[in-house]
């Protein structure tokens, strides 16, 4: 029995097995514990020795389990560590991130250029008053120019700003009489049914110099060097007479169509220009509601929406892109971050 049950032992190659072996060979029905039984058969004075034998096979088995269960327990833990190994040499998995916006992307480009040309960047509030938003800007209550933009009005005096002019009458206000040279960008708000062109919710970036003798090629100069950074360098602008209630003269700017090189394509309507943004010379009015003396200061606004900016250069067809926070269409801009 003893070298028997010391070979199971030692084969037993898992803490089960070794536990089922202890059942049977010592436990209440186990082959060592029958031997016990079988005593009581013995002459008498065979059974002290008989009893001391089983005794000491009964010691030496349970030692061999105890030995053995040390062993398998070791290989156990050895096999553990190795199936948990870690290979500190496998790529990572890389955690998805967002990126920007396309708008942030032209928004940052473009305050990069102006503060390249000596521009400081001014943010201001969504929420403004009629004051700053068109008093100021020379559309006075009942002015027929209100109606170019339809307003939010949160109460009598105050609304979401419908333009960054908002800004920059603001700026005005609290520079004069000194010289000036800001641009403006920010979130604007109309009452406008959104579609595949309008939005109620846009962005614009609007450009602020005032000085001594500002002349309006300054701002042709400008332009024309933000247009060629942003566009491509054989971009042209031409200014077509326009009108705004802040600005006189006023121009609109036009941008030779970047993807026909200003031949004519479906993307400038077959003109070989594209309309780019409003800007004019700052009106002697609004100099003046602001504080400064316009016999001795002059000089220039323009206002650019950002959206337009960013479908022209991307190629984007629906504004409502933007807004819409599908990540297939923001990843696309990850490569320009
Ligand atoms: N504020 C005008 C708009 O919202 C844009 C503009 C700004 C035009 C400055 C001229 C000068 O359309």
């Amino acid at each position: 029995i003893r070298e028997d049950a010391l070979k199971q032992i030692d084969a037993s190659d898992s803490l089960g097995e070794l536990d089922a072996l202890r059942v049977s060979l010592l436990g209440k029905r186990g082959s060592i514990q029958s031997l016990m039984k079988e005593m009581k058969n013995l002459p008498k004075e065979e059974k002290p020795s008989f009893g001391a034998a089983v005794n000491e096979l009964k010691q030496s088995v349970s030692e061999a389990i105890e030995k053995q269960k040390e062993v398998l327990a070791k290989k156990a833990l050895n096999e553990k560590i190795e199936s948990e190994k870690i290979d500190i040499t496998l790529p990572g998995l890389r955690p998805s991130h967002g990126n920007l916006n396309p708008l942030n992307l032209v928004e940052r480009e473009l305050e990069d250029l102006f503060v390249g040309l000596g521009y400081s960047v001014i943010e201001g509030d969504e929420v403004t008053t009629d004051f700053y938003c068109f008093e100021r800007a020379n559309i006075p209550q009942g002015h027929p120019a209100r109606d170019m933009q339809d307003s939010l009005f949160i109460d009598n005096e105050k609304l979401l700003r419908t333009h960054t002019t908002a800004i920059q009458m603001q700026v005005l206000e609290e520079s004069a009489p000194n010289p000036i040279k800001v641009v403006c960008p920010g979130k604007v708000y109309r009452r406008d049914d959104d579609d595949a062109t309008h939005s109620h919710q846009f962005m614009q970036m609007e450009g602020l110099v005032i000085g001594e003798n500002v002349p309006l090629s300054d701002l042709k100069g400008t332009l024309e060097f933000v247009a060629r950074k942003m566009f491509g360098k054989d971009r042209e602008i031409r200014f077509r007479p326009s009108y705004f209630p802040f600005t006189e003269p006023s121009v609109e700017v036009d941008v030779t169509c970047h993807m026909c090189n200003g031949k004519g394509c479906p993307t400038c309507k077959g003109t070989g220009w594209i309309e780019i943004l409003g800007a004019g010379e700052v009106h002697p009015n609004v100099l003046r509601m602001a504080g400064y003396d316009p016999d001795k200061m002059n000089g220039f606004a323009f206002g650019v929406g950002l959206e337009r900016i960013a479908m022209l250069k991307y190629g984007i067809d629906d504004i409502r892109h933007f807004y819409t926070n599908d990540r297939r269409f923001n990843e696309t801009f990850d490569r320009f971050d």
